[in-house]
């Protein structure tokens, strides 16, 4: 999975990309200009959009903090952000579709991925290095922080793997209920912690099953490729680069008092197995204007052929009429690691919530939008989901394994 992104990413430049044609809105930031250097042009579109992961100690594979660095790669620079599969947004944020906001979807315009190319065909020249604008300071951390949700132990993720998906059972943060309101992942070890996702559990029965199957083998919880197994909905996604999240002022996700959470950790072992404790900040209130609830839309017939670029399955879901006119603030898609694209639409106002291109089951988070969509009461929403499934021999079906397939996409929904 991880060569595939890397072997997509470092493809040949498509030819549409050469130019700069750009109209929409998003690409009115200038054109290219004739001479392009590092230090004028090229330091500032790096710092801004790569530098957060691409830095010493980050967690991309190599640095991008200096000119000697960048030079060297100024090739795959070039390729990745034309591919736009890096940084890695997932989401189409040029306006085509709707806008989030940047820090959800850090979309490049058309003059920068231009910019960029055009310094690579021009050898990389450094320009004045007196011109090198500053790096700027790492994202700020959450304001306040009410709980941490602590997997309780070191886990050695299981290194004879190339991925575990790992759910860890953690107490109740609280006694009584509350909403989560703001997260961030403090991640214990960036070599091996691909996504980390947390779950409240719907019922009681459902912390029963949890319990039950964390049980069963000696290690600290329980293989869980495609969730938790048990009723819940997620409070917190996120993905290695996401910053500290604060949900839409106003809005929340309850967790329930005395209840315990799931802590699902995705552990990537490319670089070898190392021993992990994630813990998870929250920013919780007791009380919020709109309680936000995580509708999922689903494409649970999913039957895909095998050997085919472009197997897709499709589902759709009305929001609960009894809520009334409602407020999509943000989506979260899911797919497994066949999943190539994804679009949600709201089916009355025949528009486009969400296009998803070059789904990657690293980078699984939420995307916030600029401004929120107005849905009417018991709204419908469709999804429809790209699948390659050349490498398969047999029909691949909806389920929680791995070989399996999802279709989902959450939406962030509070009433109006
Ligand atoms: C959110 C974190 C993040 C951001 C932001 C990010 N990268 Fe990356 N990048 C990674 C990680 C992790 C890898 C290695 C794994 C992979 O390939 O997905 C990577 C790999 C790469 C690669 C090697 C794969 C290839 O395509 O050759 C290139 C080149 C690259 N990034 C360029 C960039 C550039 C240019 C930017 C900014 C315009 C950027 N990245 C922004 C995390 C990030």
């Amino acid at each position: 999975m991880f060569a595939a992104l890397t072997i997509s990413a470092c493809a040949p430049l498509p030819p549409s990309t050469q130019t700069d044609g750009g109209s929409d809105a998003s690409a009115s930031d200038g054109a290219t200009p004739a001479a392009v250097t590092w230090s004028e042009h090229v330091a500032p579109i790096v710092f801004q959009h790569c530098a957060s992961c691409h830095r010493a100690g980050g967690i991309a594979p190599f640095s991008l903090e200096r000119y000697e660095l960048a030079r060297d790669r100024a090739r795959s620079l070039a390729s990745s952000t034309a591919a736009r599969t890096m940084p890695p947004t997932l989401v189409d944020n040029s306006g085509a579709c709707n806008l989030f906001e940047p820090h959800s979807s850090d979309w490049l315009t058309d003059t920068q991925i231009a910019t960029v190319r055009a310094w690579a065909d021009q050898g990389a020249p450094e320009g004045d290095p007196s011109r090198t604008p500053m790096l700027p300071p790492t994202q700020p951390g959450l304001a306040r922080v009410d709980a941490r949700v602590d997997m309780g132990v070191e886990f050695v993720p299981d290194a004879t793997r190339m991925d575990e998906l790992r759910c860890f059972v953690v107490d109740a943060p609280t006694s009584d209920d509350r909403f989560v309101t703001g997260f961030q992942v403090e991640a214990g070890d960036a070599r091996v912690v691909h996504h980390a996702i947390v779950y409240a559990l719907e019922t009681a029965a459902a912390q029963q099953t949890v319990t039950d199957l964390d049980a069963r083998d000696a290690r600290a919880g329980y293989d869980c490729p495609g969730g938790p197994s048990a009723p819940a909905y997620p409070v917190v996604l996120w993905a290695p680069g996401a910053p500290a999240t604060t949900y839409p002022a106003g809005t929340g996700l309850r967790i329930t008092g005395g209840r315990k959470l799931v802590l699902q950790m995705h552990y990537n072992m490319q670089q070898g197995s190392f021993p992990d404790r994630t813990r998870v900040a929250l920013t919780l209130a007791t009380t919020v204007e709109r309680e936000a609830r995580m509708v999922a839309t689903s494409a649970a017939g999913l039957r895909l052929p095998p050997r085919m670029t472009n197997a897709t399955g499709q589902g759709s879901r009305s929001i609960p009429a009894a809520l009334g006119p409602t407020r999509l603030w943000g989506v979260a898609p899911h797919m497994h690691t066949l999943g190539t694209d994804a679009q949600l639409s709201i089916r009355s106002q025949n528009r486009c919530a969400m296009d998803l291109h070059h789904w990657n089951f690293h980078w699984q988070r939420m995307f916030f939008y600029q401004s929120p969509l107005d849905l009417a009461a018991g709204e419908t929403l469709d999804v429809r989901c790209s699948f390659d499934t050349s490498s398969k021999n047999e029909v691949t079906t909806w389920g929680e394994g791995t070989s399996d397939e999802m279709c989902l996409v959450y939406g962030y929904v509070t009433q109006r």
